[in-house]
């Protein structure tokens, strides 16, 4: 990672560590994630949760925009993120197949699939104006950030 973006992932993972400690609670975990996310990390326009429940994506604690609710696996950016079991980075979201357009000022999106014991549990999702906003080094943090979530409500 180059400097700058090292040191606002590590920063952030010690503040979330120390937002979620002693809380277990999911969604209240998910919802302080996002609201720190949404307003430490520079260019971004949406910020949260989609969970996995009976088989499709529905959506939870956010920042941002209204969103759409449901997402089918394997559709939209949040729902191939899904259905592989991978981070997707989307330089162009104009330029994504299916993309689902939930507020109109994204050009570029992440998602991160939250893994349990090889189960996807949901999807971190992260939309910005800027267009190539998100690359591996931003991946990197945010799986490390996704992690501290997980092991927060489960261990
Ligand atoms: N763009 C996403 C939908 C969710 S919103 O960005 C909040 C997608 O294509 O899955």
């Amino acid at each position: 990672m180059t400097d700058s973006k090292s040191q606002l992932y590590d920063q952030l993972a010690r503040q979330l560590g120390s937002l979620l400690a002693g809380e277990r609670d999911l969604i209240a975990n998910a919802a302080n994630f996002s609201s720190l996310v949404f307003h430490s990390v520079p260019a971004l326009n949406w910020a949260g949760f989609y969970f996995a429940k009976d088989g499709e994506l529905v959506l939870g604690p956010f920042q941002g925009q209204p969103a759409c609710v449901r997402i089918k696996f394997g559709q939209g950016v949040c729902g191939v993120g899904a259905a592989k079991c991978e981070t997707v980075i989307v330089p162009n979201v104009h330029e994504f197949p299916g993309h689902i357009a939930c507020d109109s000022a994204s050009n570029s999106e992440i998602v991160v699939p939250l893994m349990k014991d090889s189960r996807v549990l949901g999807v971190l999702d992260l939309d910005s104006p800027l267009p190539a906003r998100f690359d591996q080094e931003d991946a990197q943090g945010l799986e490390q950030l996704v992690r501290i979530l997980l092991s927060s409500v489960t261990s």
